[in-house]
């Protein structure tokens, strides 16, 4: 017989069902393995699992919900850019810092000179205060490589990265910008990144394929070749898309079934129709919004009417969103994107799995992973409202407590 495990006396988010919230007063639920086995009240406990219950814990009525899901990060590079803040602070825009050379290619310069050892221990530092708030699963993309042997580097760290106790998804971004040796010559950049995917792939180094659809990115063209790469693999794509204009990079997105695209606060109408009809996640990543100081909001209303699921990420990078608070994220989905509490809690459980295509997490129901949270207080609509605090009291992965 299985070895179960029960928790009970729990207020459950399950995310599931017609009830606000999915929200199960009184729930208990049961794991075996690395899953749930079952989820609902107690007095429901089926004879055969109560049987095999080997270990039953009481929550004592703490809200408990599925394990955060942080589904778009940039998390392994070396280096920081608090002087180009700075500089911005003294009147240079985002852009015009990239133009000159800094910006991302800064980053890559010092991922460059990094050791995979040294990158492993700056990005292990980040990744424990992410999953400190509750983190179970983790997106990592590469693009400060730029290079076949520094994308490679990225990528490996990033698998290494597991091992600290969370699921993480690899993205391969080799179209996040030009490097320098390749500068002027960015159709043959593009050749490269798409030349350098088969290995990678190879090498299990790459679950998803992503480009910086951008004026000073990569236009919808050249876009265009990276996803038919990743098609030819069958690797899915996705998308940094109208995040400084509109550039039509969801369109094209739609075209191969993208996961999801991110950023998005230039999409347009027929951006938003076509996002829908092609069944992807806006990733709306509230944190580069606020670090850039823009004021164009993503058509959150829009977005909502047309059905398109919304997910958050901390979208963690060096120049962007130097965040390391999922929690935060939160928060400021609400205040500067009008989410609602109960919508910016799905978009870093139930839509951020669906913006890497995992089926099998993001919600408390029988047959998901076991992943899930236990926070001191009284209603999830808590995990919005504190900024800069952290209310996580117990965090378990695939049924097993991790702290
Ligand atoms: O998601 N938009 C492109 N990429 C990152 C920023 C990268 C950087 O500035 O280092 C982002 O915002
Ligand atoms: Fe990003």
């Amino acid at each position: 017989m299985r070895r179960t495990k029960l928790w009970r006396n729990a207020k459950l988010v399950t995310l599931a069902g017609d009830q606000p919230w999915g929200m199960l007063e009184q729930g208990a639920f049961a794991s075996q393995g690395e899953h749930l086995q079952w989820v609902g009240p107690l007095a429901e406990l089926p004879e055969d699992l109560r049987a095999s219950v080997v270990s039953e814990v009481d929550l004592g009525g703490a809200v408990v919900t599925p394990g955060l899901i942080d589904c778009h990060t940039h998390l392994v590079y070396g280096g920081q850019r608090a002087h180009e803040f700075e500089m911005r602070l003294n009147g240079a825009s985002y852009e015009e810092i990239a133009r000159a050379g800094g910006g991302i290619r800064s980053t890559v310069a010092a991922t460059r000179n990094a050791t995979e050892h040294q990158l492993y221990a700056q990005a292990a530092h980040r990744v424990l205060k992410l999953l400190a708030e509750g983190v179970t699963t983790l997106e990592v993309k590469s693009g400060y490589g730029l290079s076949q042997a520094a994308e490679t580097k990225m990528l490996r760290v990033a698998r290494r990265l597991s091992g600290l106790g969370v699921d993480v998804r690899t993205t391969y971004l080799g179209a996040h910008a030009v490097p320098a040796e390749f500068e002027g010559r960015q159709d043959e950049y593009v050749q490269a990144v798409c030349d350098w995917l088969p290995a990678l792939r190879r090498d299990g180094l790459v679950d998803a394929v992503d480009a910086f659809c951008e004026g000073i990115g990569f236009s919808p063209a050249q876009t265009r070749k990276v996803f038919e790469a990743a098609r030819a693999l069958g690797l899915p794509v996705k998308l940094h898309a109208e995040q400084l204009s509109d550039q039509g990079g969801t369109q094209l997105a739609a075209e191969f079934k993208a996961l999801s695209c991110d950023h998005l606060e230039y999409l347009s109408d027929a951006g938003v129709q076509a996002m829908a009809a092609s069944g992807m996640v806006a990733t709306l990543l509230p944190g580069a919004y606020y670090f850039l100081r823009e004021t164009k909001l993503p058509p959150v209303q829009a977005l909502r009417d047309a059905g398109v699921p919304i997910a958050i990420s901390t979208d963690h990078n060096p120049g962007t969103s130097p965040t390391l608070s999922l929690l935060l994220m939160l928060n400021m989905a609400c205040t500067l994107f009008r989410l609602t509490p109960e919508e910016a809690l799905r978009g870093v459980t139930i839509h951020a799995a669906k913006a890497l295509g995992l089926a099998d997490r993001g919600q408390l129901v029988a047959g998901q992973r076991a992943d899930f949270c236990v926070w001191d207080i009284e209603h999830p609509n808590e995990l919005s409202y504190y900024f800069g605090r952290n209310p996580l009291r117990q965090v378990a992965r695939g049924g097993a407590e991790r702290k």
